[in-house]
C-alpha cells in the first residue's frame, strides 16, 4: 500500500487562477486554501505573468495543471517542455504537476484539445513507460487526471476506471480524480458514475476537480462555465468518503464570474464533507439532476483556457 496521496498533503479548497481574478487577489488577498495554475500560461512568459506568479505563490501554495503533455502521443517526448515544466516547479514551488491521460497532438502539431486515447494493454504500456520518464526528469510523481470524452474507441478494451488503476499502480504515479469528467463521460458513454469512483485506487487520488458542464440533452459537453450540479456533488461527496479527502479544486473556464463567486463556489464542498449520498438516478430528466436545459457551445471551446 503506497501512502495516501503520495504523501502530498490535502491542500484543502483552492481555486484555479485565471487571469480575470489577477487583480482581485493582489489587492484583497482573499483567504483562499491553494491555486492551481496552468502550466503553459506561465512557463515561457516573463514580464508581468511571471511577475504575478511570484506574488501568488509567496502568498498561497500552487499547483501546477498541464494541457500539452500529450502522455498518450506516439510523438516522442519533448524535453525541452518537460524541463522547463520541472523549471516552474522549482520556481514556483509548486507542491505537484499534474495533466492529462491523453494525447495533444502527432507530428509536433498541437491541437489545443486533450484527445481520448484507446484504452487496451498496448497502448497501457506504452504510457506506463512514459510516465516513469517523466517523472525521472521531474524528479516527481506525475499526477494524472482523468479526461471527459465524447467518443471512444473500437479498440479500447478495459473500461477507463481499471486502465487508470493499472496505470497509477504500473506507474507509481497519482490521480487527479476529476468528478465532473466522471459524470460527463458517463453520461456521454453511459457508464455508472459511482463504480468508476469506487473502482479508483483511493490511496492514489492526490486532488479533485470539480466544474459545471452543458448538458445537452443528449450528451454532456465538459465547459467549465457555470456552477457544479447536485450529481456532481454526490459524486464527490462518494469521492471523499472513499479517499478520506483531498485537495480539491474549483475549474471555472468561461463565463467566468467574480471571484467571490468562484470560491463562494468551491467552498459548498464542505457540505458534501462526512455526509449521507442521495444519488438521483440517471436515467431522470436533466432538470430533475439539478440541469436545466441550455444552448450548444462549440465542443473544443474549454480546453485550454488563457493560453496566449
Ligand atoms: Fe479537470
Amino acid at each position: 500500500m503506497t501512502t495516501p496521496r503520495l504523501g502530498y498533503p490535502n491542500l484543502g479548497l483552492g481555486v484555479g487562477l485565471r487571469t480575470a481574478h489577477f487583480p482581485y487577489i493582489l489587492q484583497h488577498n482573499p483567504t483562499v486554501d491553494w491555486f492551481e495554475i496552468i502550466s503553459e500560461n506561465f512557463m515561457d512568459s516573463g514580464g508581468r505573468p511571471r511577475y504575478i506568479l511570484e506574488q501568488i505563490a509567496e502568498r498561497y501554495p500552487v499547483v501546477m495543471h498541464g494541457v500539452s503533455l500529450s502522455i498518450g502521443s506516439t510523438d516522442p517526448l519533448n524535453f525541452d517542455y518537460l524541463n522547463k515544466l520541472k523549471r516552474l516547479a522549482e520556481t514556483s514551488n509548486a507542491r505537484w504537476v499534474s495533466d492529462h491521460l491523453c494525447w495533444t497532438g502527432i507530428a509536433g502539431l498541437n491541437t489545443h484539445d486533450l484527445l481520448p486515447i484507446p484504452l487496451n494493454e498496448q497502448t497501457l504500456k506504452h504510457v506506463v513507460e512514459r510516465v516513469r520518464v517523466v517523472q525521472d526528469v521531474l524528479e516527481r510523481p506525475l499526477v494524472l487526471e482523468n479526461p471527459s470524452s465524447y467518443v471512444t474507441f473500437a479498440n479500447s478494451t478495459i473500461p477507463e476506471w481499471e486502465f487508470l488503476s493499472l496505470l497509477a499502480e504500473e506507474a507509481d504515479c497519482g490521480l487527479l480524480l476529476d468528478v465532473n469528467n466522471v459524470y460527463v463521460s458517463s453520461v456521454n458513454h453511459d457508464f455508472d458514475p459511482q463504480q468508476y469512483i469506487r473502482s479508483i485506487p483511493a490511496h492514489r487520488v492526490v486532488q479533485f476537480h470539480i466544474a459545471g458542464h452543458t448538458h445537452c440533452g443528449t450528451h454532456i459537453i465538459d465547459t467549465h462555465d457555470d456552477h457544479v450540479v447536485d450529481p456532481v456533488w454526490d459524486l464527490y461527496r462518494l469521492a471523499h468518503q472513499r479517499t478520506g479527502g483531498a485537495a480539491t479544486l474549483l475549474e471555472w473556464d468561461a463565463k467566468i464570474p467574480e471571484f467571490p463567486v468562484v470560491h463562494a463556489e468551491v467552498l459548498k464542498a464542505k457540505q458534501y464533507m462526512n455526509s449521507e449520498m442521495v444519488v438521483k438516478p440517471l436515467n431522470s430528466e436533466p432538470e430533475e439532476r439539478g440541469e436545466g436545459p441550455v444552448t450548444v457551445p462549440h465542443p473544443l471551446a474549454h480546453i485550454v483556457p488563457e493560453i496566449a
